[in-house]
């Protein structure tokens, strides 16, 4: 019978898309659709992993609580994986989650606990601060995807072999956003272990580091750092979960251009993917352009953009200058 054991059993193998009306000429673009995962995003691959992996060095043992800053989608990745093997969880986040994501959490059973945004990362009252506090007094196990090796990792063991396999190795370029970094690190490390010419590009949005720390090798000044408005993309600092040495070049994206590339991608292909989906979109269609026509440019939609409702409305972008 086709019946898997449990919802995690439909984790991965989830489908490349061409995207020949949003780039109709010269090389194929595709994406990767990461909404077909269980908990509708490309974040449920590092969840059940991070736990599996802390099972394996007793780090976390039945019962326990889990604690995790989130702006999410990590949250229900590890809500879903916490359900099934009979943990606790507490999720940070900062105040800029969308309110469907914390009813989501919620639904799942998690509690969230939610943060300021506009404070340092070291602040006491920041969402990584919070989380760190919430472990020492309740003995709880944190793990971190910044700085846990489980996030790429699992995409150097189930993203990146699946990209491989899905363009039968004629993937040329692979084009993503960077959060943690886990997704284009361990997807990188697979590509170019098996072609070490595959071309890899981040995308981070404008006022991020990861596109000034791959050009200049350092980090930008405080002033250069800036809020954005797109969601689960750029840091202000360079995480232990991502991997420089084998992204070859990094992409800013404004705000405007990945919303506007949400629309975009929704109303030529019928595909609705969230804000990085459209700053990871956009930038692939830039590479793609420059790339000869036989070459294979994949990029990866990480989330649905229905998960950003409360956002992706007219009031919404009007209030926030991201439509006229
Ligand atoms: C919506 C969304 N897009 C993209 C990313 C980036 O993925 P990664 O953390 O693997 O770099 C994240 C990570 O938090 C995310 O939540």
């Amino acid at each position: 019978m086709e019946i898997h054991d449990d919802f995690l059993g439909t984790l991965g193998n989830t489908p490349l898309v061409a995207l020949r009306r949003y780039h109709p000429t010269g090389a194929l673009l595709a994406a990767k659709i990461e909404f077909f995962n269980p908990g509708s995003s490309v974040k449920d691959r590092i969840g059940i992993a991070m736990i599996e992996a802390a099972e394996r060095e007793g780090k976390l043992r039945p019962g326990m609580t889990i604690v995790e800053p989130t702006s999410g989608n990590t949250g229900l990745g590890l809500a879903i994986a916490a359900i099934l093997r009979g943990y606790k969880l507490i999720c940070t986040a900062p105040s800029k989650i969308p309110k469907e994501k914390v009813a989501m959490l919620e639904a799942h059973g998690a509690k969230v606990v939610i943060c300021p945004v506009d404070v340092d990362r070291d602040d006491p009252r920041s969402y990584t601060k919070t989380a760190e506090r919430i472990r020492d007094e309740e003995g709880a196990f944190l793990p971190y995807q910044y700085f846990n090796q489980a996030n790429p990792l699992a995409h150097y063991e189930t993203t990146g072999p699946e990209i491989w396999r899905q363009t039968d190795g004629r993937v040329t370029h692979f084009v993503a956003g960077i959060g943690t970094g886990g997704t284009i690190s361990g997807v990188a490390r697979y590509l170019k272990e098996k072609n070490p010419e595959v071309r890899i590009v981040g995308v981070d949005p404008v006022g991020s580091v990861y596109t000034y720390y791959t050009q200049h090798g350092v980090l930008p000044s405080a002033e250069q750092l800036k809020l954005y408005l797109i969601d689960g993309i750029g840091q202000s600092y360079i995480p232990e979960s991502y991997w420089p040495e084998f992204i070859d070049e990094c992409v800013t994206v404004d705000d405007r251009t990945a919303y506007d590339a949400v629309y975009e991608i929704a109303r030529t292909e019928g595909i609705f993917t969230g804000s990085s989906g459209g700053a990871a979109g956009f930038a692939a269609r830039e590479v793609a352009r420059r790339a000869d026509p036989d070459d294979i440019v994949i990029t990866l939609f990480p989330d649905s953009g229905e998960r950003y409702l409360s956002k992706l409305n007219p009031d919404w972008l009007k209030e926030k200058g991201l439509a006229d």
